[in-house]
């Protein structure tokens, strides 16, 4: 048996190594991403161990067949970036990672909004430029604020239990509620209710067909002024045109991206040569209301060994048991 993995970054690879150390399996490492250019490249393996947020093409999963590739094992949790109805015409199982570590996102969605309302980027660029004054950049608490957070799976919860240690009024909105959460009376009856009510707004919900920029021109209507928008789930959930609009007329005062609608080809990439040809995305980078990181909420130690260790665990089990406890596909 042996396995193929493609996007290994240099600090994965221990973890890689210790993996086949202590299971004999063999797994050859690829920098790149899995391409239509390179695919041919899986023949003889057994399980693909794949991580990237670009489109998984469909032709891959064709030649997966071909090839005898037993599972497609991703090292991370979503997968709206794979036709699962193609993955399955093509007898190929699909595994992910779905808790590699919910504290790392939530975690980073919280060091965000700590920025936006302490307003470290406005005073940073105030630094560079020599000016010290305090004023008018004065901050806000957390305890001062309603979280509505939307999606209250594993990382909302994670962030739900910190923004409570802050000493915040969380409220929530997801269609299928936790029980232990339900009985606290965290939920709110739909999204109208969280955008009225919250201060800031907190996306921990996945990227699907009907969520698709669930946050628009109208919703933006709906919510309070100077509202602050978190989003460290995916790109597609916000109308960015839409968001930034509201930003300038200053119905949201600040918003964190960590991920963008519009993101491949730049995110993970340095186009320190060529910058950014996306005229929205240089928008919003210049202006002191929206701070952007690449897509970088998962990028912990603890996140990464989990990444690679889960994902070989999952194809290994596939192929032993027929399953695994991470099954997205079967
Ligand atoms: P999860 O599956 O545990 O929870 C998602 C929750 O969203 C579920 O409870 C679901 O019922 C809810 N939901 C679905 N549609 C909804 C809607 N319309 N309104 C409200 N709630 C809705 O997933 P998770 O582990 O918490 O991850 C959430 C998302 O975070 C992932 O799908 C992924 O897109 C994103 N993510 C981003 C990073 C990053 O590095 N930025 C890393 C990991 C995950
Ligand atoms: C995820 O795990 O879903 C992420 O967004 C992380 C990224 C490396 C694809």
């Amino acid at each position: 048996m042996k396995f193929i993995a493609f996007a290994v970054r240099e600090e994965e690879q221990p973890y890689f190594a210790s993996w086949s150390q202590a299971t004999g399996i063999e797994v050859e490492l690829h920098k790149d991403i899995i391409t239509p250019e390179n695919v041919a490249l899986i023949q003889g393996f057994d399980a693909v161990i794949g991580l990237q947020a670009d489109q998984y093409p469909d032709e891959l999963f064709a030649q997966m067949e071909e090839s005898g590739i037993k599972v497609l094992a991703i090292r991370n949790v979503g997968v709206d970036n794979i036709h699962l109805d193609v993955a399955k015409k093509h007898h190929v199982t699909i595994t992910n990672v779905p808790a590699y570590s919910p504290n790392a996102i939530a975690e980073f969605s919280i060091t965000q909004l700590l920025q936006l309302l302490r307003r470290t980027a406005e005073f940073n660029a105030r630094m560079e430029r020599d000016d010290y004054r305090w004023t008018p950049l004065i901050g806000k608490e957390i305890r001062s604020l309603t979280i509505g957070v939307i999606g209250t799976g594993r990382i909302g919860q994670v962030a739900i239990d910190i923004y409570r240690g802050f000493g915040a009024k969380v409220i929530a909105y997801d269609p299928y509620q936790n029980p232990t959460l339900a009985q606290q009376g965290i939920y709110v009856s739909d999204l109208a209710d969280l955008y009225q009510q919250a201060d800031v707004i907190t996306l921990h919900l996945p990227a699907t067909p009907e969520n698709y920029h669930m946050l628009n021109e109208k919703t933006f209507a709906q919510m309070k002024d100077g509202v602050y928008i978190i989003n460290t789930a995916r790109g597609s959930l916000i109308d960015t045109q839409a968001l930034v609009d509201a930003v300038k007329k200053g119905k949201v005062a600040g918003a964190a991206l960590d991920t963008y609608e519009n993101e491949l080809q730049i995110f993970n990439y340095d186009l320190g040569q060529t910058g950014v040809q996306d005229p929205l995305f240089v928008e919003m980078k210049a202006m002191p209301q929206i701070i952007m990181t690449p897509h970088i909420a998962f990028y912990t130690e603890t996140a990464v060994e989990n990444m690679v260790k889960i994902a070989l665990a999952s194809a290994l089990s596939v192929i032993e048991t027929g399953t695994a406890e991470t099954l997205v596909l079967n």
